[in-house]
């Protein structure tokens, strides 16, 4: 049976026009984008505002990489490279070793020990990718990859690669469409700084395009332990219960400070116990993500106490990844399951029904 793919999903099929593509470039998708907008009635209520939550932990791997990663691979592919190569806090190298196996090229990452996240791990492990841990963090890591990628027959798949945040950029597109406006604010957090960078494009080619007559006010939240662009200065020993933006030197600092600059917002930074209240609101409103993605919501509450929401704004918050990747963190010192005998009395007594 002939299997017909056209109009299928995925972004580069999507926004083919938006991206730099041809005929001749084969498609390694898992049908990434089309991430649902979520309204959130009680941030909304919280900050007196229009709160929508950009969900991109529902991307295949379970974050935003893969809309970056299927144009990489498909670009590596297209120019005859077999083998890709990432320095990773954990999602990008579970989306580089998913879109990897997809197109049949072998997978190389470096990883910090001890500071990724279990899920992650798993899942460039189970894509077959070869996992390297490095006695040291993530920037090491990024600076060793590019040294190989420069000396070595291998494509790396970071963000410094141009097709990442080209691919990354339709999320902007998708706002633009799913609301029929620019928002006001556009909040997100920012480690490596790709995703703000991508951010800011997609918005400006929408605008463009006329797709969105304006462009919202771009902020941007590191973790305070590892917010080099804040301060100014690389960070040599960046640290968070955020492992995922626990980076110190961001490749795309320029773009980051770019985005806030033309747009007239900010990079800014919120304390991890910030970034725990935030995962925690999210989780009991029936959205798990990993802690990276909760920066928003600090950030969020932030911009609220200092005045830069206004009344009836339309926000986004962008969730960049799913919480199942890091069971560890959501059980943490929490409550656990409580043992309790096979019978209805005693479970009664435990749900306090009787
Ligand atoms: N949120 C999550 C869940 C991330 O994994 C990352 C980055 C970010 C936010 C920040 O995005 O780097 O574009 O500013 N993770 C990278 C990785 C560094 O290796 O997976 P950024």
């Amino acid at each position: 049976m002939a299997v017909d793919i056209a109009g299928r999903r995925g972004i580069i099929r999507r926004y083919f026009d938006h991206l730099p593509v041809s005929d001749a470039t084969p498609v390694v998708t898992l049908d990434e984008g089309d991430t649902p907008l979520i309204f959130s009635e009680r941030l909304s209520n919280e900050v007196d505002a229009e709160v929508w939550l950009k969900y991109e932990g529902l991307n295949p791997t379970g974050s935003f990489k893969d809309r970056g990663m299927t144009l990489a691979i498909s670009k590596a592919l297209e120019e005859g490279s077999d083998a890709v190569l990432c320095a990773s806090t954990g999602n990008t190298s579970a989306s580089a070793a998913a879109y990897a196996a997809r197109g049949g090229l072998t997978c190389g990452v470096l990883i910090p020990r001890g500071n990724v996240a279990l899920g992650k791990l798993a899942q460039a492990l189970v894509h077959g990718a070869t996992v390297l841990e490095i006695e040291g963090n993530f920037d090491r890591a990024l600076e060793l990859s590019r040294e190989l990628a420069d000396r070595y027959p291998v494509t790396l798949v970071n963000s410094v690669n141009p097709f990442r945040i080209e691919g990354q950029k339709t999320a902007a597109f998708e706002i633009a469409q799913a609301l029929g406006r620019a928002p006001d604010l556009h909040v997100m957090p920012v480690g490596n700084a790709g995703n703000i960078t991508a951010y800011w494009r997609g918005y400006s080619e929408a605008r463009r395009a006329n797709w969105i007559s304006d462009t919202p006010i771009m902020y941007g939240f590191q973790a305070e332990g590892a917010s080099p662009i804040v301060r100014g200065a690389v960070v040599d020993e960046p640290d968070t219960i955020a492992t995922a933006i626990r980076i110190g030197n961001p490749a795309s600092w320029k773009g980051a400070l770019q985005a806030a600059e033309e747009s007239e917002g900010a990079i800014r930074s919120v304390p991890d116990d910030e970034i725990v209240l935030g995962y925690r609101s999210l989780a009991r409103e029936g959205l798990f993500v990993e802690l990276a993605s909760a920066a928003s919501i600090a950030g969020l509450r932030q911009l609220k106490a200092s005045g830069a929401v206004p009344s009836g704004a339309v926000v986004v918050c962008v969730l960049t990844g799913h919480g199942l990747k890091d069971p560890d963190s959501a059980i943490g010192d929490g409550p656990r399951p409580q043992i309790v005998e096979a019978n209805v009395e005693a479970i009664l007594a435990k749900l306090e029904l009787a």
